[in-house]
């Protein structure tokens, strides 16, 4: 009856959350955006480390049962340390996506882009390689997507040139098949489609990670056995209005009061 413990550093962990809520519809889930300090992606190793075990230790106050790292900066940078702190079941976003991608690529050619924190990580890197040594990659940072997603601006002429400039190394790689490495990213996919044309396979680890979710709760025994309507609560650790609105439009329902906490 636990609920499942989901966070990020701001609203991209909610495209997480809509296939969690579409996969898992009676679990219980907590979600906390670290909104005060987004964006992850520009920081050191070490803060993005502190930050995300401070980040754990809220959710588990909340008596959480799994703990879904919906952050690809997080999972690639911080993801062994908070493994080694915890026994609790944590799951990230890269492998599942990796996973997806290799199976999907025609030509062998891999394109990923995200924040720079995961990009120089070069975790994708590895954990593609790991599967196919024989696949090629091209790896691209798009810093200003997670500002963009956070304020809402999903699309229009400033969205549309900025994802030319980023695009234009993986569209001019000929790879058949991306990589959004980043959650705030599936916010931005009609801009990121309208630049790679559709030709170019989008991969979005949410409904991978939904279902990896699923296999451990199935798996440990801890799957819910309420059937009556499962309960979602947000917290954010500053502007709990302006996360609501967007929120709201990206899930397409009223998010219930959004809490702000102070101290994490
Ligand atoms: N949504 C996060 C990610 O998947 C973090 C973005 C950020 O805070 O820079 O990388």
């Amino acid at each position: 009856m636990k609920p499942i413990g989901v966070f990020d550093s701001g609203v991209g962990g909610l495209t997480v959350v809509k296939e969690l809520i579409r996969q898992l519809p009676y679990e219980d889930i907590i979600y906390f955006g670290d909104t005060a300090r987004v964006p992850y992606g520009i920081k050191s190793k070490e803060t993005v480390v502190r930050f995300s075990i401070e980040n754990t230790l809220f959710l588990l106050k909340h008596d959480v049962k799994l703990i879904c790292v919906a952050c690809n900066t997080v999972s690639s940078v911080a993801l062994p340390s908070i493994k080694s702190h915890f026994r609790i079941p944590l799951v990230g976003v890269i492998s599942s996506a990796v996973r997806e991608a290799v199976y999907a690529t025609q030509n062998k050619y891999i394109g990923v882009i995200g924040t720079r924190g995961t990009i120089d990580s070069r975790t994708y890197e590895k954990e593609i390689r790991g599967l196919d040594p024989q696949i090629k990659i091209k790896t691209v940072a798009c810093p200003l997507f997670v500002p963009f997603a956070e304020e809402g601006w999903l699309s229009g002429k400033v969205v549309l040139e900025v994802a030319k400039k980023y695009l234009k190394p993986i569209k001019d790689s000929g790879c058949d098949t991306v990589i959004l490495g980043c959650t705030h990213y599936p916010l931005l996919k009609p801009v990121i489609k309208e630049v790679l044309a559709d030709k170019v396979k989008l991969i979005d680890s949410a409904k991978q990670v939904a279902m990896e979710v699923k296999g451990i709760l199935a798996c440990e025994g801890l799957l819910s056995k309420n059937r009556k309507k499962a309960k979602h609560k947000f917290y954010v650790s500053d502007n709990t209005a302006w996360f609501s609105d967007v929120a709201k439009k990206f899930l397409g329902e009223p998010l219930g009061k959004v809490k702000k906490v102070n101290n994490v």
